[in-house]
């Protein structure tokens, strides 16, 4: 599955993982910046929060509760916000883009 992460500088990464990895395992296992993922990808942290691409947005699956709940204490959340631990990766989402935030807490 391939996969853009582009970071708050404007820097962009392509790596490619594979399925069934979460994105935020995917980002930490190819070293890109910007994803803490303090609680491990447990849904208890909100440090592993992406902007989602607009075009993508939709063709992500909808966010639990837990996720959303999580999202509340993100910091500087935006529309597009998902938790990147979250997001199981699949072949429907080859390519998905999404932007890192500045910092994540
Ligand atoms: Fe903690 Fe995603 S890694 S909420």
């Amino acid at each position: 599955i391939n996969l853009v992460f582009i970071d708050a500088s404007g820097q962009r990464r392509e790596i490619s993982s594979q399925e069934g990895r979460s994105l935020m395992e995917a980002a930490t296992l190819s070293g890109v910046p910007g994803i803490d993922a303090d609680c491990g990808g447990a849904c208890a942290c909100a440090t592993c929060q992406v902007y989602v691409d607009p075009d993508w947005l939709s063709r992500l699956p909808a966010m639990s509760d837990g996720e959303a709940n999580m999202l509340g204490f993100a910091a500087n959340r935006q529309e597009n916000s998902r938790l990147a631990c979250q997001i199981r990766l699949a072949p429907e989402l080859d390519g998905l883009t999404v932007t890192t935030p500045e910092f994540q807490f």
